[in-house]
């Protein structure tokens, strides 16, 4: 069956939509060319083929400028223009590359020249022609190319078939058109990677004039705020801000403060312990609270000191609204020669009316700390029913369940067996400590019913606390 002729189609019926397709049409009738070429050079019908592919009346030239050209998309015009002209050029070299000189009338020396200036012409059309590496490969390969190239043919037919009288001429001519493509593809080559650089520095040219990138400002999280609040008001009272590891050891995070090994408060806060290299010392654990950094400053310090520790603890503790397994303390500790429990209960106080405002009521409960005696935990007047236990829809208010009261912190005074392990002297020293748990004291603050969103990054949240 023989296939229908391409060029009597329209690019739209051959389904040619892009510029690769049209390539490869464009690469069938090469290769056509080549195959009618042949048969032509057998035949001696040169003549005859370049009128059925150049002529002037139906030829392949005229359907393809009136089925291709015509109809391509305003993308693909130029594209089909340039290959239609790359076409004929073709058809003009190889017809004529392709034929004894005598056959193309090139008897005497003087007609070598103007036969190869003129080959000369059609390269120069087509190398202009190439506007990337692409199509100056694809030149390269026609003119250069070692079994089918331009010059090739002209090597076979013409140098090697000359008469002894045109060979000198043919030869040099030759050499002058070898020389000449050689080095006008390098010079196109070299000239459209040098426009490609200027034009990619063009694009990546920095323009003064123009108005700079505004990206957006981000805030401070509302955890950070919170903390800069709270050291602000410790701040005016004399206190200073020391911090500590979040990676230490059971000596610091425990028994320093108190808490021995197999005492039962380990248990509440038995945290994540690291993996560590055999041979390490160890063991080293995530910090539960931060009053190991009680220890660090007493060791360093001697008193007075009045130091806050703000940072990141770790427990594992199950996820809920009130929980996390990682959340953020400030530490306090207060400790000099005559620091009795009245100065703590006044800080304290002092502390939670600045940051809750003057209407909130505190009270003391007695609690347990190894590391402190007596121990309290602190509560606050309920922010959300005002501390009537009823929600203003008329039921139990769910933050406080009714009581009126939500617990702050644990506190107390220094245990001095504490003080056994820092060289201070129980007896000449007295001191508070308390540890706060900052993410619940911002929920308190801003009515925020739920631990889990300061930690999972959604702006819409955090945009509400700029
Ligand atoms: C302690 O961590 C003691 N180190 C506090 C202390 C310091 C007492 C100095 C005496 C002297 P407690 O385990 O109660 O105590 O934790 C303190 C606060 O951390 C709690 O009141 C609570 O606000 C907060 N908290 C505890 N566990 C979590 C958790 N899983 N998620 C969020 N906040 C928590």
């Amino acid at each position: 069956m023989v296939s229908e002729d391409p060029t009597k189609k329209s690019l739209t019926e051959l389904g040619v939509t892009d510029e690769v397709q049209l390539a490869f049409r464009f690469h069938e009738l090469r290769a056509r060319l080549q195959r009618e070429l042949t048969r032509a050079t057998e035949s001696g019908g040169w003549e005859q083929l370049r009128e059925e592919w150049v002529g002037s009346g139906d030829s392949v030239k005229s359907r393809l400028t009136a089925n291709w050209l015509r109809t391509a998309s305003v993308n693909l015009r130029p594209l089909v223009a340039r290959d239609i002209e790359n076409l004929i050029n073709e058809v003009f070299v190889l017809s004529t590359v392709m034929r004894p000189l005598d056959r193309l009338g090139v008897n005497q020396n003087d007609q070598v020249a103007p036969q190869f200036a003129s080959l000369r012409k059609l390269f120069d059309t087509e190398i202009q022609g190439c506007v990337n590496g692409d199509d100056v490969g694809v030149t390269q390969t026609a003119w250069l190319g070692r079994t089918s190239g331009v010059l090739t043919h002209i090597t076979n037919r013409w140098l090697r078939a000359v008469s002894p009288e045109l060979k000198r001429a043919v030869g040099t001519e030759f050499n002058k058109l070898k020389a000449h493509v050689e080095s006008a593809i390098e010079a196109r080559r070299t000239s459209i990677a040098a426009e490609a650089s200027s034009a990619a520095s063009a694009k990546d040219r920095v323009d003064l004039s123009l108005p700079g990138v505004i990206r957006p400002v981000g805030t401070h999280h509302l955890i950070r705020q919170v903390f800069q609040e709270i050291e602000d008001i410790f701040f005016s009272i004399g206190f200073s801000v020391v911090e500590g590891p979040e990676i230490e050891t059971p000596y610091y995070n425990f028994e320093a403060l108190n808490i021995p090994e197999f005492h039962p408060v380990r248990d509440d806060m038995n945290t994540f312990y690291l993996e560590l290299p055999k041979g390490a010392p160890g063991p080293l654990l995530l910090r539960t609270h931060t009053s190991p950094v009680q220890i660090r400053t007493m060791e360093k310090r001697q008193p007075p000191v009045r130091v806050i520790v703000p940072g990141k603890v770790y427990r594992r503790d199950n996820p809920d609204a009130t929980h996390s397994f990682m959340f953020h303390q400030i530490e306090g500790l207060a400790v000099d020669s005559d620091i009795t429990f009245c100065d703590f209960t006044g800080t304290i106080d002092y502390f939670v009316k600045q940051f809750f405002g003057e209407s909130v009521k505190t009270r003391f409960r007695p609690s347990y700390f190894p590391f402190t005696e007596p121990s309290v935990e602190f509560d606050v007047s309920c922010v959300f029913c005002g501390g009537s236990g009823t929600a203003n829809s008329g039921g139990t208010c769910g933050k406080c369940k009714g009581a009126g009261w939500i617990e702050l912190f644990g506190a107390g005074m220094v245990d001095p067996a504490v003080y056994g392990f820092v060289n201070y002297d129980p007896k000449k020293v007295s001191g508070f400590a308390f540890g706060i748990g900052i993410d619940r004291l911002a929920m308190l603050k801003y009515g925020i019913d739920d631990i889990q969103v300061f930690s999972q990054n959604d702006v819409r949240f955090l945009r509400q606390f700029p």
